[in-house]
């Protein structure tokens, strides 16, 4: 069992499981809970709406980097590494929602998203060097220096935000504050916890906030890249699939001007979001979670798994169960088609883990992965590269070298065929 401090988010040393050192712990579950709560509860009430700018041009769209693959690929095509491009999209739209702050990190660097890609490849290199667990060693080290740094610097960030809005919750009172707020639609994650209150009306000191916010960004970014890069990928791979859901997108929007997507219309793409969940089966973002057993569990064959083992539960190896999933490595969305439910169980697709520790940010990812693959349908074509990726299974799945695709604009020549062998190493 991996033991690191975690005190960057203000924590002492915890165990963690190797997904669990992504997710930093940043803050108790507890909490987390009560925040997904209100979350669920500005959802239903449609409150989210008051986000920045929506339902037009709202958080996603202008941070999908459009432009920019429209810019590269201007000469008609052009290889692009998936991940490398779509983090930048994920760690923009976060940034946005979380703080409303516009980085424009997908044109121009920004000392924040790099800091938190570099949190990133640190804390994944040292998952795997079980010497540097130890706080104190690590900080020896040059990489455990960089990684204060960038934590200084996440948290800086963090930090000033926090501090002038709360300045002006204070000077407002939270009534108007809110008003505001919902009136000009901005209301974002911070103000949401600036906001929040227990029972007996106690809020959120800084300190849990910072680890809330930082924890979002951290974990809303690579693991919605990684479902995105490998969608898209599974949709080169298959252009039938793809020209299906640009049908169902240009269905949808009709003559739209200009052609963007509303809340309601994310339940209107039931092809798309097969090809989606179909992508996260084949591709989970997420390959490994563990779990504590706190009590005796008895398996199928008599054996029993005593209370206190920790156990490591393989989602990838649940997706490829091939008693549960037929030809587990063909790529076939409809497996998800609601037409005609397949018998199986509940704990068959798992991408989002299960129980009182799945994700909280699921919907929100779902919708990011629904508008971001719709409107890139729509605008380009993505086609394979030479060599097929080889899957790269670290804390997030992704490719070795890179997920590299063709992207080209949209032209009216039909869809040509993938001529990439379709054995997924
Ligand atoms: C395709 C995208 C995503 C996938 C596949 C994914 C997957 C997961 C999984 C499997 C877990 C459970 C880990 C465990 O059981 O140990 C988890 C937890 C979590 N996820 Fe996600 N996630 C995604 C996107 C997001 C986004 C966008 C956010 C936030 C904006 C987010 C926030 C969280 C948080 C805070 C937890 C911890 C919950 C807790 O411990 O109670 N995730 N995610």
């Amino acid at each position: 069992m991996l033991q690191l401090s975690l005190s960057w988010l203000g924590l002492g040393t915890l165990a963690a499981s190797p997904w669990l050192l992504l997710l930093l712990l940043g803050a108790s579950w507890l909490l987390a809970r009560f925040l997904a709560w209100i979350y669920t509860i500005y959802d239903n009430s449609h409150r989210l709406r008051c986000f920045p700018q929506p339902p037009k041009r709202n958080w996603f769209w202008g941070h999908m980097g459009m432009a920019k693959w429209k810019r590269l690929a201007s000469e008609g095509s052009t290889r692009l590494d998936m991940f490398e491009h779509i983090s930048l999209m994920t760690l923009d739209s976060l940034q946005k929602c979380v703080f409303s702050f516009d980085s424009n990190c997908q044109e121009r660097p920004s000392e924040y998203i790099a800091a938190i890609l570099e949190l990133s490849a640190l804390v994944t290199k040292r998952a795997q060097q079980i010497f540097l667990h130890l706080d104190f060693l690590y900080y020896l080290t040059p990489d455990g220096w960089r990684f204060r740094r960038a934590c200084r610097l996440v948290h800086e960030f963090t930090d000033a935000v926090i501090r002038e809005r709360r300045r002006i919750l204070t000077r407002q009172g939270s009534h108007a504050f809110l008003k505001a707020k919902a009136k000009a639609r901005t209301l974002d994650f911070i103000d949401v916890l600036l906001l929040a209150k227990d029972e007996n009306g106690k809020g959120l000191s800084d300190e849990d906030i910072r680890a809330e916010a930082d924890t979002f960004m951290f974990e809303g970014h690579d693991t919605t890249a990684s479902g995105l890069s490998w969608v898209l990928y599974n949709l080169a791979r298959h252009p039938e699939y793809q020209e299906r859901c640009r049908q169902e997108v240009r269905q949808l929007l009709g003559d739209r001007e200009p052609p963007e997507i509303e809340w309601d219309d994310l339940a209107r793409l039931p092809f798309l979001t097969m090809c989606i969940k179909e992508s996260l089966r084949l591709h989970p973002p997420v390959t490994v979670i563990s779990r504590c057993c706190t009590q005796d569990v008895l398996l199928p064959d008599g054996r029993v798994i005593p209370k206190g083992n920790i156990c490591v539960i393989s989602i990838f190896g649940v997706h490829h169960n091939p008693s549960v999933w037929p030809n587990p490595e063909v790529y076939n969305p409809f497996r998800f088609d609601p037409e005609t439910p397949q018998k199986r169980s509940p704990l068959a697709f798992i991408p989002f883990s299960v129980g009182p520790r799945n994700c909280i940010g699921q919907t929100f990812a779902m919708a990011e992965m629904k508008v971001v693959l719709a409107l890139t349908l729509l605008r380009f074509r993505v086609l394979c590269d030479e060599a097929p990726p080889r899957r790269k299974p670290e804390l997030i799945l992704r490719a070795e070298g890179g997920l590299w695709l063709r992207v080209e604009p949209l032209r009216a020549d039909p869809p040509r065929p993938c001529t990439q062998p379709l054995a997924d190493s």
